[in-house]
């Protein structure tokens, strides 16, 4: 096997070949993280890729609806995902047509469609959000009830706060679901001064039962910030090794330790070389879908 020097050595080369910028998500793995240009959640990362100028090509290391969107952002663009089976669970819950269907049985109603859609259910909707932004974005539509597509748990966390009424999707991220209560008690057990931090797609027992609830974006600006020395982080655990390298005085805890995410699991630095190398795997959004889903995406960079 090629050793990871040399490999690191040839992606340097061919990024500055072919004009390529390297984005990855806060769950990849370390060595993925540590080759990218630009770490960070879902938001940042669109906003990334729209403001991009100078690179030809996107590596986009993360699932496939995250390098959707930036294909969406960015038509002058080749954007590659090093796997193509990177998928996301909970964006394949709800399909175009059932968007269509739904929105047909709530007539008059605005659909908030999280970005962990594919394109053509973004298509359809009115507006996309995401973890740090779908308050903002459910209070900014028209109208006193709102469907919120795919993940029940966010939108029950922005129910909240918002006076709108909010008509959920049965959707779900299993990584997130499956963290427990249970989990969440054993974890404060072991470490009662930490603080306890969920991210939104958290059922709600876990949610409260945290003393912040933030994107993962905000997770790693908070590590940052805090002056606590112990967090119980209730993510995908992949998120700690940034905010370990970032805060080497601070212990980061997982709420559950297997809370991982296979797909986003699935590209490391070999695939990422191989990507570039090959070209491998383009993201190309019929034009049609991708101006419509632009419109929804665009609407949300805006607010
Ligand atoms: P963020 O927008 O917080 O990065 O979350 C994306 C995601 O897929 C969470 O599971
Ligand atoms: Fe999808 Fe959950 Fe994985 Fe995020 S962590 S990409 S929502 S399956």
């Amino acid at each position: 096997m090629m050793k990871t020097e040399v490999v690191l050595d040839r992606i340097g080369e061919l990024k500055d070949k072919r004009k390529a910028i390297i984005l990855a998500h806060n769950y990849q793995i370390g060595e993925v993280q540590d080759v990218a240009d630009f770490v960070g959640d879902s938001l940042q990362l669109s906003q990334m890729a729209a403001q991009i100028r100078e690179a030809e090509i996107i590596v986009f290391c993360g699932v496939h609806f995250m390098a959707e969107t930036a294909a969406i952002l960015c038509p002058n663009k080749t954007v590659l995902i090093p796997e193509i089976k990177a998928g996301c669970p909970m964006a394949d819950m709800i399909t175009a047509s059932e968007l269509i269907e739904w929105k047909k049985r709530y007539p008059g109603r605005k659909a908030v469609c999280y970005v962990n859609t594919t394109a053509e259910v973004k298509a359809e909707c009115d507006i996309c959000c995401t973890s740090s932004n779908a308050l903002k974005i459910v209070d900014s539509v028209d109208g006193e009830e709102v469907l919120f597509a795919p993940d029940k748990n966010l939108a029950a966390y922005v129910a909240r706060f918002t006076e709108k009424k909010i008509i959920p999707w049965d959707g779900c991220c299993y990584v997130h679901h499956r963290i427990m209560l249970r989990d969440l008690n054993e974890k404060k057990r072991l470490y009662p001064e930490a603080e306890v931090w969920a991210h939104p797609e958290c059922r709600p027992e876990v949610i409260d039962m945290s003393d912040k609830v933030l994107s993962t974006g905000k997770m790693i600006l908070e590590a940052r910030k805090t002056e606590k020395k112990e967090i119980i982080v209730a993510t995908e655990a992949g998120i700690i090794y940034r905010m370990k390298k970032e805060n080497p005085d601070k212990n980061f805890y997982p709420a559950k330790d297997i809370a991982l995410c296979a797909n986003m699991r699935k590209i490391d630095l070999r695939k990422v070389l191989k990507s570039l190398e090959e070209m491998i795997y383009k993201i190309e959004v019929p034009r049609i879908i991708s101006q419509r889903a632009r419109g929804a995406i665009q609407r949300m960079i805006e607010i």
